[in-house]
């Protein structure tokens, strides 16, 4: 087990689009484990591929920090497969950190999955978990959340951004440690 770099906001590889993963090797499951070390490591309730460096359409999930009845759960090539409803909720990312802001979501969401072990399985969803998995989603396409605020936010957060994008470039050089 290991733990991963997180990759920050200015990163090139949090724009890239995931590819589909075709086979559950060995090396797959040894990144859904990293992964979920890594997103626990940093008080994290999901991590997505790119977010340490990857681009496999892989996003690890463990929302019971808030809602002590989920579980936690490794989604391969999800798809969405229909949504409901509306929401706005506060969103923070580990990519991100320091930055929060509003993001309105589909309220309920159907998903189609691979789980850790290759096996299809299909979920309804609402509430926290809903909002989680349609976040770590927008990340294996390559979206932020910065890209759900809305201008005033997105001009507030300006100043931020640009250091975190400076900090992205550097590990993206390999000019970081951790
Ligand atoms: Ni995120």
């Amino acid at each position: 087990m290991a733990l991963l770099e997180i990759k920050k906001f200015g990163c090139p590889v949090l724009r890239q689009k995931a590819t589909l993963i075709c086979d559950i090797t060995d090396e797959v499951q040894q990144l859904i484990e990293d992964m979920f070390a890594t997103m626990y490591a940093a008080e994290g309730v999901g991590l997505a591929a790119q977010q340490v460096g990857f681009t496999e359409r892989l996003l690890v999930l463990d929302v019971r920090p808030r809602d002590p009845l989920s579980e936690p759960l490794a989604f391969i090539n999800p798809e969405i497969l229909w949504t409901e409803g509306e929401c706005i909720g506060e969103e923070g990312c580990l990519s991100l950190p320091g930055i929060v802001g509003d993001v309105r979501r589909p309220a309920q969401i159907g998903v189609r999955a691979l789980d850790g072990n290759g096996r299809e399985f299909e979920m309804d969803l609402d509430g926290i978990v809903a909002k989680a998995l349609q976040h770590e989603i927008d990340h294996l396409n390559g979206v932020l959340i910065v890209e759900h605020f809305n201008a005033i936010k997105r001009n507030l957060v300006r100043g931020q951004l640009r250091k975190l994008q400076r900090e992205g470039k550097r590990q993206a050089l390999g000019l970081t440690y951790k």
